[in-house]
């Protein structure tokens, strides 16, 4: 037995009966804090938990009867525990790298947006979108000529990716004035100082063109393409006369 312990040995065993069990072993690393570590190996039989070996107690435990007798008999055996002890070793050896990983901040990728206003009684929204960050703590806040503003303004929790990252939506309803500054305000431990995202209602008016010129000009391949094509299949274009079925 090198990885394996009691656990998920049993677990392979009562796997391969015919009347089909169904069992598994989680093998955890509990970190306890930043330097302390249990390590935990739980066999669970069609999903109720049997029985568990926690590293602080330093021995089985089972948790239905069957699990208690087996718990007892391994119990007897020191060669498992052994084994678990040196599983505990290997999770304080993770506890560096896994301290290493959840103390690195990762930086957010923001997105600033807007869209046309349904049921407000303002006509444009913006929604400033912060993407995958660590940790979860983030600051987003709207400014106008560098002022903050709190109404209009609803934001999401952060919603956790399910990869340790999250992402973030605030969302300001607002009117457009001439002049006027909008900003988004992102603050997170990633960041030396507060990071202003700062909303160009020009830049967007010109994307549009940018937008349009560019589905103007494939549309004119396309039509290009198309007539090369019918070209290439049918370049004495009146011939095509002769080739009809005569009615
Ligand atoms: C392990 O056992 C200790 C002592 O009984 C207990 O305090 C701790 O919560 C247990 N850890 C886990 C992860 O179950």
């Amino acid at each position: 037995m090198n990885t394996c312990s009691l656990f998920s040995l049993l677990s392979l065993l009562l796997f391969s009966r015919a009347d089909a069990l169904y069992a598994n072993a989680l093998l955890n690393c509990v970190f306890t804090s930043t330097n302390d570590v249990v390590y935990l190996g739980q066999l669970f039989i069609n999903k109720v938990l049997w029985g568990e070996y926690n590293s602080t107690v330093g021995k089985y435990v089972g948790f239905t009867e069957k699990g208690r007798q087996i718990a007892e008999e391994v119990n007897k055996n020191p060669s498992f525990l052994k084994q678990e002890k040196k599983n505990l070793e290997k999770c304080k050896t993770h506890v560096p790298v896994a301290m290493e990983i959840l103390s690195k901040a990762v930086e957010p990728s923001v997105r600033l947006r807007a869209f046309d206003a349904t049921d407000s009684k303002h006509p444009r929204m913006l929604v400033c979108s912060a993407y995958n960050f660590y940790p979860k703590q983030i600051n987003v806040r709207w400014l106008r000529n560098g002022k903050e503003v709190t109404s209009d303004v609803t934001s999401t929790e952060e919603l956790p990716n399910g990869n340790w990252l999250y992402q973030m939506h605030s969302y300001l309803e607002m009117t457009p004035r001439a002049g006027e500054k909008i900003a988004c305000m992102v603050e997170h431990a990633s960041f030396q100082k507060p990071k202003l995202y700062e909303w160009d209602p020009i830049c967007e008016s010109d994307r549009t063109k940018i937008a349009v010129g560019t589905a103007v000009l494939l549309l004119g391949i396309v039509f290009l393409v198309a007539g090369l094509f019918c070209y290439l299949r049918n370049p004495h274009g009146r011939q095509l006369v002769l080739t009809q079925p005569a009615s």
